[in-house]
């Protein structure tokens, strides 16, 4: 279908797509949403953020929500599209534009059917996805309270356009961040018996680390531990007091979160002794393990499937997504729909297609629709039994 409703979808993410924020600066883009929002009639709630959007539709008790997300990434974009970011170092790299062209469209949709709907659809526009803030910031603020059940989507580059897929139980990894830093003594590099060296300790942490993963763990717990950077020295003849690196862990169970974080810890602290030195640990929680709820996941699954969709069983994913602190709250389910990137998300060349939009706007209409209705038989039956 090109309808001139899809057109406009598509023309909105563009706009979206031009004009890219960082997390937590989204004034531009929160104000282009609301104007668009608003322009349809639709109720508007107030929160205290600085940016992002709630709307509202409908009337009622049962309450669903649809969430999308809108910051963009410190990247520069190489796409070539001609509608390519006009914000040097900004780019929608990870497709948020997009999430929020469906989302808005899905709004569009049930404000037009808003007097049969059996309940309220609150439709979320959140800030700061990519720094695991925005979600905290809008549970607290409220902004979930009366909500019965959550769904939102991610597109997904290496899966053709019209693909679904998503699973039951975990889904998107727990992305925790630690710092490692390792003090030892510094010295003229000529006479390294003078000092004691970081460079050579904080060496053997990194190696003893990657075995750790592979050896103290089960083979098929789902972990990986990726140091990403190392900050140490200056020149060429003097051997650093101290060295600063960090990175990544991923997994997606509480208990294998835990026993890596406990075994890095000791690593971390008995290598530095055995070598003289003394280390310190900082390990950042990210975005918790995304756990879908099973009967919402068969619910979302089924009505992509009347859709038209090609509904696949998702994999693990080892991304985080902050999507994972509103599943702690409440019932929900998170959703990948292809959208056939050459490149991946957080490329300088993403490059999604854009014939995903429109579909996916009528595909959560239809589901916040059809889940209001579930909600008030659920509701029913129990007041019969
Ligand atoms: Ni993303």
């Amino acid at each position: 279908m090109n309808t001139p409703f899809d057109r406009q979808l598509i023309a909105w993410r563009r706009e979206l797509h031009t004009w890219p924020e960082l997390s937590g600066q989204e004034k531009a883009t929160t104000a282009r949403l609301r104007a668009w929002l608003q322009a349809a009639d639709i109720t508007l709630l107030d929160h205290p953020l600085a940016t992002g959007l709630v709307g509202e539709v409908g009337q009622g008790e049962a309450l669903i929500a649809l969430r999308a997300d809108i910051d963009a990434l410190p990247l520069h974009e190489a796409s070539g599209v001609s509608y390519h970011s006009r914000r040097p170092g900004v780019m929608h790299a990870c497709g948020h534009d997009v999430h929020s062209a469906v989302m808005l469209g899905a709004a569009l949709l049930l404000k037009q059917q808003e007097a049969a709907l059996k309940g309220r659809v609150r439709i979320l526009f959140q800030p700061a996805e990519e720094i695991a803030a925005g979600a905290r910031q809008f549970i607290e603020a409220g902004v979930l309270d009366g909500v019965q059940a959550i769904f939102g989507m991610h597109n997904e580059p290496a899966l053709p356009t019209n693909t679904f897929a998503t699973r039951a139980g975990a889904f998107y990894a727990n992305a925790d961040k630690f710092i490692i830093r390792v003090s030892g003594k510094g010295a003229h590099a000529a006479h390294p018996e003078q000092g004691v060296d970081t460079i050579v300790a904080a060496s053997q942490i990194i190696q003893g680390l990657q075995s750790l993963t592979s050896r103290s763990f089960n083979a098929l717990d789902s972990l990986v531990l990726s140091i990403t950077r190392i900050d140490a020295g200056k020149t060429w003849n003097v051997l650093p007091g101290s060295v600063e690196f960090g990175g990544t862990a991923r997994t997606h169970d509480r208990d294998v979160r835990a026993g890596l974080e406990a075994r890095v810890r000791a690593l971390v602290t008995h290598f530095a002794e055995a070598a003289g030195a003394e280390a310190t640990l900082s390990w950042h929680a990210g975005p918790p393990v995304l756990v879908n709820d099973p009967e919402w996941t068969r619910f979302a699954s089924e009505m992509a499937e009347q859709a038209g969709y090609r509904v696949q069983t998702a994999d693990l994913h080892l991304g985080g997504e902050d999507f994972a602190f509103y599943l702690q709250k409440l019932p929900g389910a998170f959703v990948s729909i292809g959208s056939a990137s050459e490149a991946g998300l957080h490329h300088p060349a993403f490059n999604p297609d854009e014939a995903l939009i429109a579909p996916a706007a009528r595909y959560f209409a239809q589901l916040a629709q059809q889940a209001l209705l579930h909600l008030n038989a659920r509701c029913c039956d129990a007041i019969l039994t």
